[in-house]
């Protein structure tokens, strides 16, 4: 007789998921019966874990501590002038690492020592959250493998470096278009086979549940702090807008966490539209995306005519991903967030605008937000609550920085196979 495996999601904080790991029809848990047992063990973890006071109380003192939160919400005199309303930068490059991807990184590594793993596992994409990883492994003494495509490794090579520095082994994937999918596969499959020893750090809110739910609600303090500042800041009990870059969504999920239920605050996301003028190549999971199961979870994909998920284009590496996570693709479909997209130009442009207006160089992810602010109609009163700012790397050409040797190691995976 077989002991049928239900997942417990006791404590929902705000976000609208059942017992299920379904937001609405997205989400869920589509893997191997093998790897279950493990994902049950993880969501009893973290449930656990956010009810202990102890846990809590480590996770908010290296924020504060060793990442250096809150982070600045900080009013874009210049550029709020150019846009004739209120501009507020929600500052998370001035994080420990440099941006967002820390925030679930810490709370990661918490739950892992918590749980007695000792090796850690990664993908990433732009490298902001191999570094992140990287840093919090060294900081709690934990091995670290992160899995990276190998064009991601080319285009964000001194990300790879701080990765090497901390200790990390980097993985340079060459299946596929050796991007963030390709990454998140190879770390998928990796976990699959040694998942007893080893805990899947995942950097954004897409994959099987629990992820999406653990990483909202690690991101979701950067919400948390926004509701604490902008009325002190603007004499308002919630901005009007908020708009965040959506590659997989961590930083759009934490940003918009605290007012998913307030329908007075107009929540943006913007996509990566990539040449799709000049070449039809683009990252437009929801605006063009079909229902998919994509890495353990149904979300919307960008997909073929037979319904085959197709390999994204984005000249930004953390949003070069071909799905959404199934929280914001829910939102999407329940118009509680409006989609906007960006190509790879409007986002160079918006970049150099920040760049030399306010004296603040975005990473290309966040300049995609950045540059939806000129296809808006805002009032002269809105507060606009802009994304989470983060460093910018070294980007296909548009910077080229020094190129010091590293060692990576090779291999080609496919996803559950
Ligand atoms: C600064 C920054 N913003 C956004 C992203 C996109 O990821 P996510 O949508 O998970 O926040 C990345 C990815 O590396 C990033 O580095």
């Amino acid at each position: 007789m077989t002991k049928k495996i239900t997942f417990q999601s006791t404590n929902h904080g705000k976000l609208p998921i059942d017992h299920n790991g379904f937001y609405g029809q997205f989400g869920g848990c589509f893997v191997p019966e093998r790897l279950k047992p493990n994902l049950i063990e993880l969501e009893e973890a973290f449930y656990n874990a956010l009810a202990d006071h102890t846990f809590i109380s480590q996770y908010i003192r290296l924020l504060k501590e060793y990442s250096g939160r809150p982070t600045p919400l900080y009013r874009a005199e210049n550029l709020s002038r150019l846009y004739g309303t209120n501009i507020y930068l929600k500052r998370e490059d001035l994080n420990h690492t440099g941006a967002h991807k820390i925030n679930n990184a810490i709370g990661m590594a918490l739950l892992a020592k918590r749980m007695g793993k000792k090796r850690i596992i990664a993908e990433t994409g732009a490298g902001q959250h191999g570094v992140a990883t990287a840093t919090v492994c060294a900081l709690t003494g934990l091995d670290c493998t992160v899995y990276m495509g190998a064009t991601d490794v080319e285009r964000q090579r001194s990300n790879v470096e701080r990765m090497t520095m901390l200790g990390a082994e980097v993985v340079s994937v060459i299946s596929g278009n050796g991007t963030l999918q390709d990454a998140v596969e190879a770390a998928m499959t990796e976990w699959m086979n040694r998942k007893d020893d080893t805990f899947y750090m995942i950097g954004s809110a897409v994959g099987p549940h629990p992820f999406p739910e653990i990483v909202a609600r690690f991101q979701s303090v950067i919400s948390k702090e926004i509701c604490d500042q902008i009325y002190p800041l603007t004499g308002k009990q919630a901005p009007d807008y908020v708009i965040a870059c959506v590659g997989d969504e961590s930083n759009a999920s934490g940003a918009f966490y605290h007012y998913l239920d307030n329908q007075n605050v107009k929540l943006i996301a913007v996509e990566a539209a990539g040449q799709v003028i000049e070449s039809g190549k683009h990252a437009l999971s929801i605006c063009t995306g079909k229902e998919t199961i994509l890495h353990g979870a149904r979300t919307l994909s960008i997909t073929d005519s037979q319904g085959n998920v197709t390999e994204p284009y984005s000249i930004s590496a953390g949003l070069d991903y071909p799905g959404v996570g199934p929280l914001i693709a829910y939102l999407a479909s329940e118009k509680r967030i409006q989609c906007l997209w960006a190509t790879d130009n409007e986002a160079v442009e918006a970049a150099f605008l920040l760049a030399r207006t306010e004296g603040i160089i975005p990473a290309m992810e966040s300049s995609h937000a950045l540059a939806a602010l000129s296809k808006m109609n805002f009032m002269s009163d809105d507060i606009v609550r802009c994304l989470s700012i983060g460093t910018w790397g070294q980007r296909s050409g548009y910077f080229s920085l020094l190129q010091p040797q590293t060692r990576h190691h090779y291999c080609q995976i496919k996803f559950f196979d």
